[in-house]
């Protein structure tokens, strides 16, 4: 296509809201004068407004200066704009604006996790009411086409589960602590140095960022309603060296991963740090990459493996997703929800998970305390896989105990958990971890 045809045609108005790290790919992109976005639309696609908290802020970055605002209001009721795309972040003023974009008929490409697992079937719903579009592939795993493929792609498949590490920091994190024994602080500032990091980094480290991305896949995956609040989460800020170096021991890697199941009529839906069998390809995700494993019936499963943030990756998501948009202006339809009306599936609750788990405890180190912890155990039918006595110190009479057990139930296991605390050989419980051992790998 020549510049000309494309000058004749009608042009694409586009408002970008938020200019920080993500918005400054976009707007980059859009603003390229090789005009990349326009020849695969094959119309011009023109940058109208930008929103921004400072106008008057110095930028390096190319944006004329004429088009930067800070009322939304110019953007929202601009005519000329078809197309918003969101990357402001955070739950408000987001969703306030994806709302008014969508009611006054404008689409909307957004990056935006926090919105899309708290309100995405409601919003979809409104698209499709107004005709117009709300694309969201950059709202998980980055520059990772892993929305796209659940939407269209895979749906001739019953998807079984999805495995993802889908945290670039607490990725980065972990594998900083497991390789190169650092601990958590140290690991949290490097991360945080790389430009990955949520604002608020309890975001990241407390497993909230992973949980709003697992919502998102967890409702496209099982056509159902997998809200944010339904994503059983525990962060990795329990985890100590010596975690790892046990693991290590065991055969194992710690990954938080963040895991959707379907059970009969229920879906288990949760992120937690995991074991995970050193030889499984998500042991071997390392650094800030994500990865993304679905098994449907028909496919078996499939690796979903790339950056899972970071201004290239996602504007490369985002520009996709405004492609599509542009392309499909005028032809009307909107998106499919999340789920059609009456699907349920329920989310199963967490004290229902039967899986294998590792616990670290401190002990008295004299006869009988094995029994002990065992028969606490046992009389909850959790059944011992292994016992490694770690770290005896004959002065204090304490050693560390690192126990092992086969499939069984989380409420059982928490309620040995709180027996075993109140056992007097017992100094303290450290920490469970959960093993993911995926038996028919
Ligand atoms: N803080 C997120 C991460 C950024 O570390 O993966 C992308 O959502």
């Amino acid at each position: 296509m020549t510049r000309d045809t494309l000058h004749g045609a009608d042009e694409i108005g586009v408002g970008l809201m938020g200019l920080g790290v993500v918005g400054g790919g976009v707007a980059a992109t859009l603003l390229d004068p090789a005009q990349h976005v326009a020849r695969t639309v094959g119309r011009p696609v023109s940058l109208k407004r930008v929103l921004v908290r400072q106008p008057d802020k110095e930028r390096q970055m190319g944006v004329p200066p004429g088009i930067l605002t800070a009322d939304p209001t110019l953007l929202l009721n601009d005519p000329s704009i078809q197309v918003v795309v969101e990357v402001i972040g955070g739950e408000e003023p987001a969703s306030s604006y994806i709302r008014q974009s969508l009611s006054r008929g404008k689409s909307v490409v957004t990056a935006n996790k926090e919105v899309m697992a708290k309100e995405g079937q409601e919003l979809l719903t409104l698209a499709a009411a107004r005709g117009v579009d709300l694309l969201f592939e950059a709202s998980v795993g980055g520059g990772i086409p892993i929305v796209g493929p659940l939407m269209k792609d895979l749906l001739a498949n019953d998807i079984r589960s999805i495995q993802a590490i889908i945290n670039g920091t607490t990725n980065y994190m972990l594998t900083r602590m497991a390789r190169d024994g650092m601990d958590f602080d140290e690991a949290l500032k490097e991360a945080q140095g790389l430009g990955f990091a949520e604002a608020d980094p309890a975001n990241d480290v407390e497993g909230i960022d992973a949980g709003y991305k697992l919502a998102v896949l967890a409702s496209l995956a099982f056509h159902t309603q997998v809200r944010a609040e339904d994503v059983h989460r525990e962060g990795i800020s329990g985890l100590r060296a010596r975690d790892f170096r046990y693991a290590h021991e065991l055969g194992y890697a710690i990954k938080l991963l963040a895991i959707a199941r379907r059970e009969g009529g229920q879906v288990q839906a949760r992120v937690h740090p995991c074991f995970v069998p050193q030889e499984h390809m998500l042991a071997k995700v390392d650094g800030v990459f994500n990865a993304v494993e679905v098994e449907g019936d028909l496919t078996g499963k499939i690796l979903f493996h790339g950056r899972g943030a970071g201004r290239e990756p996602t504007t490369s998501a985002i520009i996709g997703d405004l492609v599509e948009v542009a392309k499909k202006l005028g032809a009307g339809g909107g998106p499919a929800p999340f789920f059609p009306p009456g699907n349920s599936l329920t989310v199963a609750p967490m004290s229902e998970l039967v899986t294998r788990y590792y616990i670290r405890l401190g002990a008295a180190d004299r006869p009988g305390v094995l029994a002990q912890i065992a028969r606490v155990l046992g009389d909850q039918d959790v059944s011992i896989a292994s016992v490694i006595q770690k770290d005896s110190n004959p002065g204090s009479q304490t050693a560390e105990l690192v126990v092992t057990t086969h499939p069984a139930r989380e409420k059982a296991v928490q309620e040995s958990l709180q027996r075993m605390r109140g056992l007097q050989v017992v100094r303290q419980v450290d920490n469970l971890v959960r093993v993911e051992d995926w038996p028919s790998d």
